[in-house]
């Protein structure tokens, strides 16, 4: 499994985040699953330019700028720099700041040309009895595979993370049976996009916790996790990752 350790804004010392960058060693050294940090920003560029361990990192966005005078701005390019391997794209914690599709695209855009792998994020605001989220998946999807080029979706780590789900406890997320049906929808979609929609990385986000990380996982069809407030406490972390061995 790809377990991402979404750490949001939950770690603010230097302390914190090198206790979680040592958990997260310890379950790699394992070598049942890859596991990828994305610490925010100033521990990602400390912890991810030294890593000499398996841990793999990510940001937790790419700037939609290509560099120069923008303040505050966080580009692909600098994320590259640091050995960053990944880039969370497209978060709705980030689409909630106004953030629109095409800024999205752009960002997964940037993100490829300097060798990070997307981890671009859909997912629906709530369930309607008339199941037009499905559309409203289906065009998310739409507007950052259609422009790009076949290599470049190939390349694309597609996360569902549904936001109904996010932040909330395990009774929240979704069960296994409606996770089930939706990766197969979104193979579907994917599937008008790529050659084998099958190969697609899809992970789960949304309440993953130790005791239903497993039953998530099972049968589903997806690759892995996408994990905020678990991924922030070690004795969780290691326990979810042990629940999926
Ligand atoms: P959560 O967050 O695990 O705290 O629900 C997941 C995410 O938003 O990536």
């Amino acid at each position: 499994m790809l377990i991402v350790a979404n750490w949001k804004a939950y770690v603010e010392t230097l302390e914190k985040a090198k206790r979680l960058y040592a958990a997260g060693k310890r379950i790699a050294a394992a070598g049942h699953h890859d596991i990828v940090l994305a610490p925010p920003a100033p521990y990602l560029g400390l912890l991810a330019s030294a890593n000499r361990s398996n841990v793999e990192f990510a940001s937790q966005d790419v700037s939609e700028t290509l560099g120069g005078a923008a303040t505050g701005e966080m580009t692909a390019a600098a994320v590259a720099s640091v050995k960053a391997a990944y880039a969370i794209i497209g978060h709705s914690e980030r689409r909630a700041l106004g953030e629109s599709d095409a800024e999205i695209l752009e960002k997964v855009r940037h993100a490829l040309a300097h060798g990070l792998t997307p981890i671009l994020c859909i997912g629906e605001r709530e369930r309607d009895p008339e199941a037009s989220y499905l559309a409203f998946l289906r065009k998310q999807i739409q507007s950052v595979y259609e422009p790009l080029s076949p290599k470049e979706r190939a390349a694309i780590v597609l996360a569902y993370e549904p936001i109904w789900a996010i932040g909330k406890s395990a009774a929240d997320a979704i069960t296994p049976t409606d996770l089930n049906e939706m990766v197969l929808y979104l193979r579907k979609v994917l599937g008008e996009y790529l050659k084998s929609p099958g190969k697609a990385r899809i992970l789960y986000g949304g309440s993953v916790e130790p005791g239903n990380a497993r039953a998530l996982a099972a049968g589903s069809g997806i690759e892995g996790f996408l994990v905020g407030r678990a991924s922030t406490d070690t004795q969780a972390f290691g326990a979810l990752a042990k629940a999926l061995n």
